[in-house]
């Protein structure tokens, strides 16, 4: 089975669906889209495979480790019980499509020994000044919403900036989408629009790190009263 890590995946679903039915494998993914990776083990434990391979596949720079695979793969297979499936995880990312054989020379077996999905340090919400609210909808995904993404990403890695700071949060459709690719900051509800790499390192830069908004992507929001 080929796992989508991140956003940027879902946007590549039709590369990564060909690439996996070429490898006689189906395709989930972690977060965003579906099928999740639990729902497709299930079904797959459902049909009576006995074992199952998994490769997470990381396109950018959004997705998270590849321990992140192996821990919500344990999560299934405790909770599945005695009846699950061998669960054997690559040991790194696939980043290179073309790389798929040499990924998955290198396992590991899930155990059931893998850290769980709770932990002290998630108890709480975190205390960030500013959420960013990132569009990843259809139509904002069809008009640049991964670079967007990568870019935001990036400029608050320059600057610094991490979740206790801004807090950013990728959501399906925000609505105004003849504006995409669409973001708003929380907050100070201030809504962008039209915001490729470059606005959206000025979206960090001048509005996040400096207070000012950024008044020529800005939206009008329509008030209800
Ligand atoms: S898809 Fe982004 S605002 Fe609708």
């Amino acid at each position: 089975m080929l796992v989508g890590m991140s956003a940027r995946e879902v946007s590549a679903r039709d590369r990564l669906a060909r690439l996996a039915r070429d490898a006689d494998a189906t395709l989930a993914f972690l977060q965003v889209g579906d099928p999740s990776l639990s729902r497709e083990l299930t079904r797959l434990a459902d049909l009576g495979c006995a074992r199952v391979d998994l490769v997470g596949v990381s396109l950018g720079t959004l997705a998270p480790a590849a321990s992140w695979l192996r821990r919500i793969a344990a999560h299934w297979w405790r909770e599945r019980g005695p009846e699950a499936p061998g669960i054997e995880v690559a040991s790194t990312l696939l980043t290179d499509l073309d790389g798929l054989d040499g990924v998955r020379r290198d396992t590991r077996t899930i155990t059931g020994t893998e850290a769980g999905l709770r932990s002290a340090a998630w108890e709480e919400v975190p205390g960030h000044r500013h959420q960013v609210l990132l569009c990843r909808g259809p139509r904002c995904s069809a008009q640049g919403s991964d670079a967007s993404a990568e870019a935001l990403v990036l400029a608050l890695m320059r600057h610094g900036l991490g979740d206790d700071d801004v807090l950013l949060t990728h959501t399906a459709c925000q609505f105004p989408c003849n504006q995409a690719p669409v973001v708003s900051v929380q907050p100070d509800d201030v809504w962008y629009g039209g915001v490729d790499p470059v606005a959206a390192g000025r979206i960090v830069e001048e509005h996040l790190v400096h207070g000012r908004p950024v008044e020529e992507q800005r939206l009008i929001r329509a008030i209800v009263r």
